[in-house]
């Protein structure tokens, strides 16, 4: 018995950055499922010990991956009976390069929490319709990775309490009002400044927020962000998108470089690709805007009637300052599939 499924990277506009236990976001997010950027994970059910299992990345070993992945099955063991009755064979691969400014954690959590909640399905520990099955993946991924509970569903998807009807802090949703039609074909290409492994893992960044004095203050910037960007998305209203978006962006790196042990995550590459971007916007009139994970690498946002201008921008105003001149070009996307 085997399931396969794959799913695929998102980009937050709205961060996740702080938590309490266990895996309760601090702020409701919401992320653009990317299409290209993917995991593919299969989990087989093996007759070897049951609630034993083994990991392999493109059908290697990978020890260094253990410790996250016996942590995660520790949180799930009591949701999914699966888990302690049957031995299993996990699998993954990302069809993305390593460390390309791209979270390969939430594709992955999200494609595993699919696998383990669909074999034990199949196994008859549990009997769930279509959307019961993706609420709980989702949560299952959020155990995980936080940002994974978001990658389970396609298009805009939130994640946490807020105003939404049905949004909630267990398993992300998809954006349940209908946007404006600009918002539909959105692209996102990813310019990689670096892909050195980071200095500050996620995990060691949300628990520094605990200690953060402006705490406070972001998870209820978040929230209001949140509010105004849900009115934007039914309106349309690009100036508004870009300035929220880019604020947060901001935000993320303000709290990374104020809280304890002041880390600097961008580099001066990830600056000059921010004015230049600022400066074509104001050149153009364009509706390109930025955004940053928790990294170096700049996400450019921009909507796909847009795409032949910011192709040639990117080319001769941001590949300069790209390792290699190395850049993913992503579009929004389905949400994870079954593969059979
Ligand atoms: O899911 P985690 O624990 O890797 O945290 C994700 C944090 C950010 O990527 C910076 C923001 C987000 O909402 O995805």
């Amino acid at each position: 018995m085997q399931s396969k499924w794959t799913a695929p990277a998102n980009i937050a506009l709205i961060k996740y950055w702080g938590k309490q236990a266990v895996q309760i976001p601090a702020n409701p997010s919401l992320s653009m499922t990317l299409s290209r950027a993917r995991t593919v994970t299969e989990v087989k059910v093996g007759n070897g010990k049951p609630g034993s299992w083994s990991y392999t990345y493109a059908g290697q070993p990978k020890p260094g991956f253990e410790p996250k992945l016996v942590a995660f099955f520790d949180r799930i063991r009591d949701l999914l009976p699966l888990i302690s009755k049957h031995e299993l064979q996990i699998n993954s691969e990302n069809n993305f390069p390593h460390s390309s400014g791209i979270s390969s954690s939430a594709s992955f959590h999200a494609s595993l929490a699919l696998c383990l909640m669909d074999l034990n399905q199949q196994l008859g520990y549990s009997d769930l319709n279509e959307t019961a099955f993706r609420q709980q993946s989702s949560a299952i991924a959020r155990l995980g990775s936080g940002s994974a509970a978001r990658s389970v569903y396609g298009s805009w998807v939130v994640w946490g309490q807020s105003e939404l009807s049905g949004s909630n802090n267990q398993y992300a949703i998809p954006f349940p009002d209908t946007v404006h039609p600009i918002f539909d074909r959105y692209r996102d290409a990813v310019l990689i400044v670096s892909s050195e492994a980071k200095p500050l893992s996620s995990t060691a960044g949300h628990a520094l927020m605990d200690t953060n004095p402006f705490a406070p203050t972001r998870y209820e910037q978040a929230r209001n962000h949140l509010k105004q960007l849900i009115q934007v998305m039914t309106t349309g209203d690009i100036t508004r998108f870009i300035d929220i978006v880019e604020q947060e962006a901001m935000s993320l790196h303000g709290l990374i470089m104020n809280s304890r042990g002041g880390t600097i995550l961008m580099k001066p590459h990830t600056l000059e690709l921010i004015s230049r971007i600022r400066r074509y916007r104001s050149e153009t009139g364009s509706s390109l805007c930025f955004t940053l994970d928790a990294g170096p690498n700049v996400h450019l946002l921009y909507p796909d009637q847009e795409k032949e201008p910011i192709r040639s921008f990117i080319r001769s105003e941001c590949l300069q300052f790209c390792e290699n001149e190395k850049w993913l070009d992503d579009y929004i996307g389905n949400g994870a599939e079954r593969i059979n």
